[in-house]
């Protein structure tokens, strides 16, 4: 090898050491997470449960058997939103497969208060998020600790589907009064 050689090797071998620190490193998701303060934890439990995410979340929970042994698993029951579709509350566990284990801190936190999901597609307002995006740092924080303390929990929620399509679990449906009853005529007669 000539000399010119082995310095144009030894240049791109220091250009490529550059380039793979300059790369910015990928943040831990979910299912990497260690969360140890116990405080945070707890603060995240409770918000996660005034928050009513175990409702939406939580397989059971609205045919009136909430399973704990799935808490958060994801629902079995989708809100249909006319116009829109039909939306199962996701599982919020950290599985890999099913839940948010790949999902970064960055991603929940961009999910729960923009209601961005890391594919673009933007959550069903059925999923408080205009709400959410009130939530402190540290509260949204303590959440996404809760959250990684979950034991993961396999189990893929069906949908979203679209609105021509027929879902294939329970669905909590908006359905209007019978025709000519509107609630502004009703009020009408009352008066
Ligand atoms: C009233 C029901 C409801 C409540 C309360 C609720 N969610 Fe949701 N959530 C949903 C539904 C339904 C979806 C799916 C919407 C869609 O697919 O467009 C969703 C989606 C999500 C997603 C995106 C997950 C994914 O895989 O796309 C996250 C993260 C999430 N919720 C976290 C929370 C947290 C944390 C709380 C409590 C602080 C909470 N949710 C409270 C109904 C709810």
């Amino acid at each position: 090898m000539s000399a010119g050689a082995a310095c144009v090797l030894g240049v791109s071998a220091v250009l490529a050491l550059q380039a793979a620190t300059a790369a910015p490193a990928r943040k831990p998701t979910l299912a990497e997470e260690k969360p140890t303060g116990q405080e945070a934890i707890e603060r995240g439990g409770y918000l996660v449960r005034l928050g009513g995410c175990n409702d939406c979340h939580t397989p059971g929970y609205f045919l009136g058997k909430p399973d704990h042994s799935r808490y958060l698993g994801g629902s079995d029951v989708g809100f249909e939103v006319p116009g829109l579709g039909t939306f199962v509350g996701p599982n919020l566990t950290p599985d890999r497969e099913t839940g948010l284990g790949d999902w970064t801190r960055a991603e929940i936190v961009a999910a729960i208060q923009t209601g961005v999901r890391p594919d673009g597609r933007v959550l069903a307002p059925v999923m408080p998020w205009h709400a959410f995006a009130e939530l402190t740092k540290s509260d949204m924080g303590a959440v996404v600790d809760f959250l990684a303390s979950l034991t993961p929990v396999t189990r893929k929620v069906s949908g979203p589907f679209g609105p021509e399509e027929k879902a294939d679990v329970f669905v909590m449906r908006i359905v209007p009064p019978d025709a000519g009853e509107t609630p502004a005529e009703g009020r009408a007669e009352v008066e």
